[in-house]
This record gives structure tokens, C-alpha cells and sequence, in this order.
């Protein structure tokens, strides 16, 4: 079978769906559930029917777009990922896995490849958390990861249920219809940019990924005591932000501490209340996202931050509330999806790294309900969650080759 990858129609739908964007390019912010990201999820609904894929959303908004396997019974080889991006991101993240995917099975479909397996893609709802403060909410819905009580009670920055908001997005049944039955996929493959800086550095064109990071996060709320910034004589303040500011150091001390590369920890929104020149902080909220391949070592790091948080409250007289938000265990490629992955590389002579995710991403959630894999692809200095975040269509391409011909392996 000879597969042919269309880069330049995948290149040009990759720029076309940039353009479903809140933000002015080179930027792309693209949110669940807002009139933007709808649109971009109806323009991909519309180039799988063109490639008569049969299409189903489900109440959480993840959509499966389905070629039919001669077996139609027997599980299907699921691939895809999510379109959604976080403010000021780049057009890659996610949406190579989603358009590569798409682009995967229109070649195995012009190569004349009969699937025995259904190939499905997957676009997953909400991978990132910028909106309901918590990652993967389509995937762990489907993995029975968060249950259907837990999502409802999410609330937005403007304090809209996502109940709500999924209804007024259009989105029909229930919660509980979500969750998919473990064998559903006989495989799942996720084709990513890698998000990070190795395979550029150790020149490798493609990353077999063998395991994905433990993700945790929490919001952390600090209240001390506002006033004026002229009155309030320095023995007397319980100023919120400099508290604030030692438990964000503390932090990194604690993950550059470890001797692991693999331990990062960031405080990407810190909030101070009343923001004002000349306004004491009475009280900062800021998030924590702490993660590691190691388990105990991501722990480690979660209880060094919380003796922090209790030495500096009782320091500074001010109050420290944290809430966990999530804390997920890593997961493992499955081996079968992995060789499948590396005999796809070594077909076509493509060189390659094993390598662990440390971002995350859907397939931490669909390995518990299935046999998992990923594939990375490189990018420009691994930038990534930022404009300039590039993958070359060479690149792209390469990726999506590899795929193709895992999905087909995998699907016979
Ligand atoms: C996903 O975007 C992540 O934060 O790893
Ligand atoms: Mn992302
Ligand atoms: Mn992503």
C-alpha cells in the first residue's frame, strides 16, 4: 500500500482553522464552548463528512467521526485530540492530532486501504483548562475519570454552570451517556507536537511516547489585610501578595530540587485583590500546576507546598486556603501500540526517540479505558501555549505518515 500525505491541503486547513481564533493572529485563543469554538468545531464537522465519516457528539461536546470497518462489531482504532486552545496559544497544540488524523484516514482511504477495525477520530471537549479550571474534561468523562456530579458542579470565571453552558452550546442528553465501555478501542493513537525541546536538541524526527506525566493543580487563596499603601506602617502589615510571593518561590525551589528534570511546577494566574497603586493586597488567589513522570515525586513537591503554605501563615499572620483541584497518576504507553508505532518508523526509515510526555493530554485518560500511544513531532525550540509555537509541514507530514500506517496496521 502506498500512502500519500496531502501536506499542502493539511497545511491549509491547519491556517484555516487558525482563523476560528478570539485573538489577532499569529495568535489563537479558543475556548469551550464559546460562538468561536463552535464554529471551528462545525468546520471540522463539515470536512468529515466530505470524507464520508459518520459523526456523533455527545453531551460533552467530544465528537467521534467514524470509517466503518468491515468488521463493525469488533473495536474500534481510535486517533485525535482536541481543538480547543488556551489564551494566546499557537495553532498546533491539539489540532495537528485532529487534522493529521483527519488527513491520515483520507490517505489510507485514497490508497484503497480497507479497514477490518472502524478507524475513529476523536476530538476530545476541553482538553485544556482554561475554562472550567480543570484539563481534559471530555476525556475524563469518557474514561469514567470525573464523574457526572463532579463536572456539573463546575463553575466558570463567571460563575456559569457548565451544565448550563454545554446546554446553551446546543449540546442535547446527558452526562452520564458520556462514559464509553472499556472495550471500545482496541487502541488509541495520539499524533502531538512534542510540546518541549528534546527531539529538536537530539535531532529526531518523531517521539514514541512510552508514558505521559502525573499532572496536579490546586488554587491556592491568600488573605491578609488591605489599606492604605501610604498609612499602614510596615510591622503592621499582612500583605497577601508578598506572602503570596513566598509560597510562588518556594514552589520552584522545591521542583528545581528533586535532581529530575522531569519535576516543573508553575503558577501561571495569580489574581490580586483590590489591585490598586496605592491598595495594600488584601487577598491574591493564584493556581498551581505541578508535574512529574514520578508519583511520589509530584507528592513530594505537593506536601513541600503545603508546609509552606502553613510556616508562612503563621509567619505573616495572613490565611492560606488551598484547593486540589486534580491529581492524576501518570499513565504507560501500552507495548503492542507502541511496537506498532515503532514499525511504522522503521518502514519508512524514520528515525526516532522514546520518549515520556510531560505535558498531558487525552491519552492520559483514555489509557484507562484503552490501550494508548502517542507520537510527537517536533517543534520550533519546543515553544508551545504561545503564538510562535511552529511545526514544520515537512514535520507535520512526517507524523501524519507514521500514523497512517500505525492506524492501518493496527486496524487490519
Ligand atoms: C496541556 O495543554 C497541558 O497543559 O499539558
Ligand atoms: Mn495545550
Ligand atoms: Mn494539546
Amino acid at each position: 500500500m502506498n500512502i500519500h500525505i496531502d501536506h499542502e491541503r493539511l497545511t491549509s486547513e491547519i491556517d484555516a482553522l487558525a482563523a476560528f481564533s478570539d485573538a489577532d493572529p499569529p495568535a489563537v485563543t479558543r475556548v469551550l464552548f464559546t460562538p468561536t469554538d463552535r464554529k471551528a468545531h462545525a468546520w471540522i464537522n463539515a470536512r468529515c463528512e466530505e470524507a464520508g465519516l459518520t459523526l456523533r457528539e455527545d453531551a460533552i461536546g467530544n465528537t467521534f467521526a467514524r470509517w466503518t470497518g468491515s468488521d463493525p462489531r469488533s473495536p474500534a482504532i481510535g486517533t485525535g485530540s482536541h481543538i480547543d486552545a488556551i489564551p494566546n496559544a499557537g495553532k498546533f497544540d491539539g489540532v495537528v492530532g485532529v487534522l493529521g488524523g483527519l488527513e491520515a484516514i483520507r490517505a489510507l482511504q485514497r490508497a484503497g486501504f480497507r479497514p477490518r477495525h472502524s478507524i475513529e477520530l476523536l476530538i476530545f471537549s476541553s482538553e485544556e483548562p482554561t475554562r472550567f479550571g480543570i484539563g481534559c474534561l471530555g476525556s475524563r468523562l469518557l474514561s469514567g475519570t470525573l464523574s457526572p456530579d463532579a463536572a456539573r458542579a463546575l463553575t466558570d470565571p463567571e460563575a456559569a454552570r457548565l451544565e448550563d453552558v454545554r446546554r446553551s452550546a446546543g449540546l442535547a442528553g446527558t452526562l452520564e451517556e458520556v462514559r464509553l465501555p472499556r472495550d471500545y478501542y482496541k487502541a488509541f493513537v495520539e499524533l502531538h507536537i512534542e510540546q518541549g525541546p528534546i527531539l529538536e536538541r537530539e535531532h529526531k524526527p518523531l517521539g514514541v511516547v512510552e508514558r505521559i506525566a502525573a499532572p496536579a493543580s490546586l488554587r491556592v487563596t491568600v488573605e491578609g489585610s488591605g489599606g492604605h499603601a501610604g498609612g499602614v506602617l510596615m510591622p503592621d502589615r499582612r500583605d497577601a501578595l508578598c506572602a503570596a510571593a513566598e509560597l510562588i518561590l518556594a514552589l520552584e525551589h522545591s521542583a528545581r530540587s528533586t535532581g529530575a528534570i522531569d519535576t516543573v511546577a508553575t503558577v501561571g494566574i495569580c489574581d490580586v485583590f483590590p489591585s490598586a497603586v496605592n491598595s495594600i493586597p488584601a487577598r491574591v488567589r493564584f493556581t498551581v500546576d505541578v508535574r512529574d513522570t514520578n508519583l511520589e515525586r509530584r507528592d513530594r513537591v505537593l506536601q513541600q507546598l503545603d508546609q509552606s503554605c502553613r510556616e508562612v501563615a503563621s509567619r505573616r499572620n495572613v490565611s492560606i486556603h488551598s484547593e486540589l483541584l486534580n491529581a492524576d497518576a501518570p499513565a504507560e504507553s501500552a507495548p503492542a501500540v507502541v511496537n506498532a508505532l515503532v514499525q511504522a518508523c522503521q518502514k519508512h526509515g524514520f528515525d526516532f526517540l522514546k520518549m515520556p510526555s510531560r505535558a498531558y493530554h487525552d491519552s492520559l485518560f483514555m489509557a484507562r479505558i484503552a490501550p494508548i500511544a502517542m507520537l510527537f513531532i517536533p517543534c520550533r525550540n519546543g515553544y508551545s501555549h504561545r503564538p510562535d509555537e511552529y511545526s514544520s509541514p515537512d514535520a507535520i507530514a512526517r507524523g501524519t505518515l507514521v500514523l497512517a500506517e500505525t492506524l492501518a496496521a493496527l486496524a487490519t
